[in-house]
């Protein structure tokens, strides 16, 4: 209870001389809006009467329907006491879906300077509900908002109680047509002196008046909100009807975020960390029950490693894959193979389970409550988290926060599509909100309560056992299931939180690959470079190649005069690039016809295929123009042309029964590339390069090394005879 002693101009000294106001509220569960109303109350210094918890709600799902006469007879019982204090005022706030954005003092300030001659005050609302039909019986007001709202009012504890005692109720009756039924009474309006709040002096209902009330940046950079049409700054205020989004919008900053200082509560995360060094003690952290949803995505063994890779004691996870793609099937089996016995237990479905993917999410939820862990993470096939960190991380901080759901915002990487959605259009779907772009940039940092979110999902084990019954992914079946789960979420009040303190990983592109997958090739992700280009390189860039780049030019190994040799693709692309050519298998005829050139006519013939024919000219002239002319910008100094051009970028097949060695010829290019893609003394012998002009030989034969030299006038250059097996080099003309 919180005591009220005003030191006020003297005049209105006697009317509140050491008033006392109890603030009350009625929630019969403990859920996350009320965790937030009282955390919301508390930064503000105000101590909340709580009523009814854990008492059985019979006063109807207030969500989608009327009801809510348990409130008021809850009330009626606890209030009592106060029923003779004329000097105490009753304060009551719903719990679910209000904040405070100011104190107690404000509070009192204003109901004296504005409302000294009222007892009973309402919040005010644009819509007249639950009965419309009553709307022409409502007293006009002069400014404002005209109809009563029942989730915030105050005034004294006597006529408070009276007008709490007035009619029977039942808990299924409606509290708010309770309350309008005595305010249209102009006898009992008059009696107990109600009046309504309608410019939002003390209370804001949001539903309706969205777009009127802004969220505000004060000078210490302290969020306040702002009703702009009264100009008014609303103390309480309530997500009714359909606000409940944009409350938590604005919860997200209010008393919770600021300017200069960020995130409040990650601050007090920090700072509890840094004194609490035993949590960071394995053993001590929760167990989890990790479900991988893999669908068509690239770069799956990428995302798998760095899964296993997680800081996190697999001796706490139990394991859990569904994989819809047959495809993916090798690379889920082996990575399973290769992590046996390490979780606490395994579960893999693939698509030959016939488990559709809505039904597999709802085992995750059913199997966890089996397997009693404490958390679920669900985590989809694109997501690459690259912290090793992430998940032990992601899990203290749901612990800190107190999270029922709470995801690290990923986005693909240098563009503004995450997993989350700040804000939802009318029709469900995505709506870009005001600091969504702040967000996902990371100019703001914090923890954010959203509308969706996608993957990973990290989900307290109390809330699945509570939720998994009810089928949360199949509750709505024309939405895609993460979509129907955050519906599902919404509507029955569980925060969705998403975090940004931390870059956790990215989410895979997948979008372009999905199209790839239809045109037949063995190795699609080798067409992944400008959709994945990370992962590409990770994947397909030699692992010596950035080193050679910034390291001093004398170190790169010039075997000939101006041939210069250096490590540029890995092998496992050499090795695809060969099962591709083959697997397409249109080698040219080593004729000098060639209808696929110009002219139809080539003075030098080769066995070859060339890039286009395989459909990866784009991606090898963007891989030229990206990782081949810096190189060599650094080593032929004063020579710059970008973007680089080629017509000619083939890979040649050297066999002794086909074609073996290439005579003395001059490249049409200013300078070329020749990369070895094959082993000799594993896949042939023989091979190499012979400078004539210098009588200097390159053997050629480090798999994924390119030789880079001129390519006219001075380099006359001859195949050598490959004398047994097969070898196959990447040649390209750069600059003809
Ligand atoms: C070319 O080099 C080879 C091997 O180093 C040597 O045997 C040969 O005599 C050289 N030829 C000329 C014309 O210098």
């Amino acid at each position: 209870m919180w005591l009220y002693s005003l030191i006020w101009g003297s005049a209105l000294l006697s009317l509140v001389d050491a008033t006392e106001v109890v603030v009350v509220t009625v929630a019969t569960e403990r859920t996350e809006g009320l965790k937030r109303f009282l955390r919301s109350a508390e930064r503000h210094g105000i101590d909340v009467q709580v009523y009814g918890l854990d008492e059985d709600w019979k006063g109807g799902d207030t969500r989608i329907e009327q009801g809510g006469g348990q409130k008021i007879r809850i009330l009626r019982r606890e209030l009592e006491k106060y029923a003779d204090k004329k000097d105490t005022i009753i304060l009551f706030t719903d719990a679910y879906d209000v904040i405070w954005a100011n104190g107690l003092d404000a509070v009192i300030d204003r109901f004296i300077d504005h409302y000294s001659n009222l007892r009973v005050l309402f919040g005010a609302e644009p819509f007249c509900w639950p009965k419309k039909e009553l709307a022409i019986e409502y007293p006009l007001v002069e400014f404002g908002k005209r109809f009563l709202n029942s989730g915030l009012f105050m005034g004294y504890a006597p006529e408070i109680y009276r007008m709490l005692s007035l009619k029977e109720v039942e808990d299924k009756d409606d509290d708010q047509l309770y309350f309008t039924m005595i305010y249209l009474d102009e006898q009992l309006r008059k009696e107990l002196k109600m009046g309504l709040d309608s410019i939002s002096r003390i209370f804001q209902n949001l539903n309706g008046v969205q777009e009127d009330v802004k969220l505000e940046f004060d000078g210490e950079g302290s969020a306040s909100v702002l009703n702009t049409p009264y100009n008014t700054h609303p103390i309480l205020i309530h997500g009714n009807g359909d606000s409940k989004m944009y409350l938590n919008y604005l919860s997200n900053y209010v008393g919770e975020w600021n300017v200069e200082n960020g995130c409040v509560r990650c601050e007090e995360r920090r700072k509890m960390e840094i004194e609490d060094e035993a949590a960071e003690e394995s053993s001590g952290l929760p167990t989890l029950s990790l479900a991988v949803f893999v669908s068509s995505t690239p770069f799956l063994e990428e995302v798998l490693k760095a899964l296993s890779a997680q800081d996190y004691p697999k001796s706490k996870i139990h394991l859990f894959i569904y994989n819809s793609q047959p495809f993916h099937l090798e690379t889920v089996s082996k990575w399973a193979e290769s992590q046996k016995g390490e979780f606490i237990s395994r579960t893999i479905i693939n698509v030959d389970m016939e488990t559709g993917e809505r039904e597999a999410r709802q085992m995750t939820l059913e199997s966890m409550v089996t397997r009693g862990s404490e958390y679920l993470f669900i985590i989809n096939g694109d997501i690459y988290l690259q912290r090793e960190e992430a998940l032990r991380e992601l899990v203290k901080k749901s612990l800190f926060y107190d999270t029922s759901i709470l995801s690290p915002i990923l986005n693909q990487p240098g563009k503004l599509f995450s997993n989350f959605w700040g804000a939802i259009a009318e029709n469900g779907f995505y709506a870009r909100s005001e600091d969504y772009i702040d967000i996902v940039n990371g100019n703001r940092i914090g923890l954010w309560n959203v509308p969706f979110v996608s993957s990973p999902l990290l989900i307290k084990g109390e809330l699945v056992k509570e939720i998994a019954p009810t089928r949360p992914f199949h509750y709505s079946k024309d939405l895609d299931p993460d979509m129907s789960f955050a519906l599902y979420a919404r509507h029955k009040g569980h925060f969705l939180h998403v975090t940004n303190e931390d870059t956790d990983g990215f989410l895979v592109v997948s979008e372009e690959f999905v199209d790839d997958l239809q045109k037949g090739r063995l190795h699609t992700e080798m067409w992944q470079i400008f959709a994945n280009r990370w992962l590409w390189e990770q994947r397909y860039l030699h692992e010596d190649y950035v080193k050679i780049l910034n390291g001093p030019v004398e170190e790169v190994p010039m075997p000939c005069t101006d041939v210069y040799d250096y490590a540029l693709l890995s092998p496992r692309f050499c090795a695809e690039l060969i099962e591709e050519m083959e697997h397409f298998g249109e080698w040219s005829d080593g004729s000098n016809s060639d209808r696929r050139l110009a002219g139809g006519y080539e003075n030098v013939p080769t066995r070859d295929i060339h890039m286009n024919q395989v459909g990866f000219e784009r991606e090898w002239l963007f891989f030229i123009d990206e990782y081949v002319r810096p190189m060599q910008e650094k080593i032929f100094v004063g020579y710059f042309k970008k973007p680089i051009e080629s017509h000619m970028m083939f890979v040649v097949r050297y066999k002794p029964e086909e074609q073996s060695s290439l005579r003395p010829h001059h490249d049409a290019s200013t300078f070329s590339i020749d990369i070895a893609l094959n082993q000799r003394g594993v896949d042939f012998e023989g091979g190499g390069v012979r400078y004539v002009r210098y009588n200097c030989t390159v053997p050629a034969d480090e798999v994924g090394h390119t030789m880079m030299f001129p390519g006219r006038l001075t380099h006359l250059h001859e195949g050598l005879p490959t004398t047994k097996g097969t070898r196959y080099i990447l040649v390209s003309f750069i600059n003809p």
